[in-house]
């Protein structure tokens, strides 16, 4: 069931995901080569308890997979290879001329922010710079067809169409979501589809909208069994971003932004 978020709520949301995009503007100034990415994870999480915030990651478990540990931390940090769900450990070091993509959930005032960014270390491949700058543009393209009256593989085949026209590969296994309450609501958002079909958008539906990208082939990202992470079949660098929206006439209202982007908007 797809719930639509009063006014009231939203406001509730606008403060969890202002605070959500504060974590990841603090790591994007902290991160260095040589951290691990544990420590990142220790910076992330008091910083949201020191702003009464919860980490929305820590000890979430999904639905129907015993096989699957309750998620160990505040943050996923996905290095290269890695699509989404790397676990924070005291022996990952982040290096020049990785792609961390740093993925952070808080919740807050009953509601939960969600939002992810890839940053960049020092000099990397132009190609996989690229992917990088591609995926970015790829979130926004998702973004701006999340208003009223439009469907929601309007967003999906925005996403893919913007992907596929640069030779890079979505991940279709790993999907958005709708986005409240409860971390992960209905319905899922694609990052592949036909325009003009599924469900018809209204305003006040709250999305969380994260494309998945790859260089090279890989469609699917892959976990081993009884773990989190998972990677590109073929071991090619994938980066993500996401923000949450709110579905609004005309334009979307972004609860994520940095506040860098908040001051030029
Ligand atoms: N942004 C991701 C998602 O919405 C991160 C979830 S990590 C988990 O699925 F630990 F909460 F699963
Ligand atoms: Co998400």
């Amino acid at each position: 069931m797809i719930t639509i978020k009063s006014e009231r709520e939203i406001e509730l949301m606008r403060q969890s995901g202002k605070l959500t995009a504060m974590v990841l503007d603090m790591l994007e100034e902290e991160i260095r080569p040589g951290m691990t990415t544990k420590q990142l994870d220790r910076m992330a999480e008091e910083f949201i308890r020191d702003h009464h915030g919860v980490p929305s990651f820590l000890n979430y478990a999904p639905k129907g997979d015993p096989d699957v540990t309750p998620y160990p931390a505040a943050l996923c940090v996905s290095i290269n290879e890695e699509v989404v769900h790397g676990v924070p450990s005291d022996r990952r070091i982040v290096r020049e001329g990785d792609i961390v993509s740093v993925d952070c959930g808080v919740y807050k005032g009953g509601y939960h922010g969600d939002a992810a960014r890839t940053y960049v270390l020092g000099s990397i491949d132009e190609k996989v710079q690229q992917l990088v700058d591609v995926t970015r543009e790829c979130l926004d393209l998702g973004i701006a067809q999340a208003i009223e009256g439009n469907r929601l593989h309007d967003i999906s085949a925005a996403v893919e169409g913007h992907a596929r026209s640069f030779g890079f590969s979505v991940i279709e296994n790993m999907v958005g979501h709708g986005i409240g309450s409860e971390l992960h609501e209905d319905p899922p958002v694609p990052n592949y589809g036909r325009r003009h079909t599924g469900v018809t958008l209204r305003e006040g539906m709250a999305l969380a909208i994260e494309p998945m990208i790859a260089l090279g082939r890989s469609r699917r990202a892959v976990s081993r069994k009884g773990g989190w992470v998972a990677v590109t079949e073929d071991g090619k660098p994938s980066a993500h971003f996401e923000h949450t929206v709110i579905v609004r006439p005309g334009q979307a209202e972004v609860l994520t932004l940095s506040l860098r982007e908040r001051n030029v908007a």
